[in-house]
């Protein structure tokens, strides 16, 4: 790279999320989360939210190690049931306390707190209570979540976001609860997502009023889709795949109102968005200071035609499968131009810059990207390094194509790389590492849960300290 195109005050950062390090999942008064319940189940294969990577306990050492590699921001969740145990009621003092001491110790490092108040770990309490965001009895009280983080952290944070990755979590049945016997289960998430939606106008409507200089947005799972040839359904297979799983969400954010190919294809498909007069007024309250894009890889489209025999078996008016509209039917195949990871994921850093752009042109907004990085096992030598040349060159072409993005006039203000040390993969535990720093931990064996940086920390220090120009050194 001749010259760099980051700005000084680009913020250089690294992300985590509250169940996937904290541990201490009933430490000073915690609730049980929709997370830690998810995560139990697979305690026989996995690692579970007990331990994690022990950030509960070790948060200083962590932060020193972000000092030294000079980060400009941290972005993590704060685990709504330390906060208020039950969803709702009663403030549990020792949760403020807990995230006063991170957010005032980033502070004294120069680091900007960026927090994320909902990632996947919904109080236990409301699922019992409420069925979750089947009610709108949640969306209150993740108001009044909101309200009091704003409260309780709001003079010295000032980045929000609201929900990770509302438009990916809507469709993990897990995370919402959401089963087979509850009737009709694609009903049922349309009403989640629409209270959710709610509870993001809400949120980011108090953001506002309650935190000077207070800026907000949603977090998106970008899934940038190309269509498998150039014959024009596949074409409109992409759009629409990209539509369904993202930009409706995204829009709905930016506008406080749905798209209306959205209403069009739910009403296509017998859905029904079940929207109040009260709602509307409450929707258009949405703000998006800027929108936070979480990037990990691409999709490729290939139209079916109706009968095609593929079509066997496969469930044709489902939210959740997004492979109908009223214009056909579609397959999700693997990009042959592609190398993908271990896990499947098919690495594309042009995917980012073409999602920078996209959403740019489309929505006008400030961008950050609030996750990006390399899933995979690395090995401790007997020296006690990582050498995790792959993870810096996927981290360094991912760099690349946002410096193309800036230069093709996208604002884009921030970088944080998944995760700042290894974390509890939602999916395959601590056999998937994204760290910049190792945690001595396995699966089963929790070790010393000594934290040691990676050949890819050392890497990105430099890359902050030279903003960016070095990142094709070694
Ligand atoms: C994102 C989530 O969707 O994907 C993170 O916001 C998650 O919480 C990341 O860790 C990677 O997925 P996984 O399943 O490998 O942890």
């Amino acid at each position: 790279m001749s010259k760099s195109l980051f700005s000084n005050d680009f913020y250089w950062g690294a992300g985590s999320s509250a169940f996937q390090v904290e541990g201490g999942w009933d430490a000073d008064g915690k609730g049980l989360t929709v997370a830690d319940v998810n995560a139990f189940k697979k305690s026989e294969y996995q690692a579970d939210t007990k331990v994690a990577s022990d950030f509960y306990h070790k948060f200083e050492a962590d932060i020193n190690l972000m000092a030294d590699l000079g980060l400009k921001m941290y972005r993590f969740s704060i685990s709504w049931a330390r906060i208020f145990p039950d969803g709702e009621g009663k403030i549990n003092q020792k949760g403020i306390d807990y995230y006063n001491k991170i957010i005032d110790l980033l502070i004294e490092r120069d680091i900007e707190p960026f927090i994320t108040l909902y990632h996947f770990d919904l109080p236990y309490h409301l699922v019992e209570k409420y069925n979750g965001w089947e009610s709108k009895e949640t969306v209150a009280a993740f108001a009044e979540y909101a309200k009091t983080c704003y409260e309780n952290f709001g003079d010295r944070v000032k980045k929000w976001q609201i929900h990770n990755e509302q438009n990916l979590m809507i469709r993990v049945n897990e995370r919402m609860n959401i089963y087979e016997d509850k009737g009709n289960v694609e009903q049922l998430r349309i009403r989640m997502d629409h209270n959710m939606f709610l509870a993001y106008a809400k949120a980011s409507d108090l953001c506002h009023e309650l935190v000077d200089n207070g800026q907000v947005g949603p977090s998106i799972s970008s899934t940038v889709t190309y269509p498998a040839t150039n014959k024009p359904q596949d074409v409109m297979s992409a759009i629409w795949n990209n539509r369904l799983k993202t930009d409706y969400c995204i829009h709905t954010h930016v506008f406080g109102a749905y798209p209306d190919y959205y209403i069009n294809y739910l009403d296509d498909v017998g859905l029904n968005l079940e929207i109040t007069d009260e709602d509307y007024d409450v929707m258009k309250k949405a703000k998006v200071d800027f929108i936070a894009v979480n990037y990990y890889r691409t999709i490729t489209t290939k139209y079916l035609e109706p009968t095609d025999k593929n079509l066997k078996g496969t469930k044709i008016k489902g939210f959740n499968e997004v492979d109908y509209n009223m214009y056909g039917y579609w397959e999700i195949i693997k990009n042959e131009n592609l190398e993908e990871t271990e896990y499947g994921a098919q690495i594309d850093p042009v995917g980012l810059r073409i999602a920078l752009n996209d959403y740019y042109s489309k929505y006008h907004k400030p961008l950050i990207i609030t996750e990006n990085g390399l899933g995979t096992a690395d090995e401790l030598t007997k020296e006690n390094k990582i050498h995790d040349g792959y993870r810096i060159d996927y981290i360094q072409s991912h760099i690349r194509a946002i410096s193309e993005a800036i230069n093709d006039g996208v604002d884009v203000f921030g970088y944080c790389v998944w995760s700042f040390t290894d974390i509890l993969s939602s999916h395959q535990g601590f056999k998937k590492r994204y760290g910049l720093v190792y945690i001595n931990r396995t699966d089963f064996e929790l070790k010393d849960l000594k934290r040691i940086p990676k050949d890819s920390y050392y890497w990105y220090k430099k890359v902050i300290e030279t903003k960016g120009s070095s990142i094709d050194e070694r």
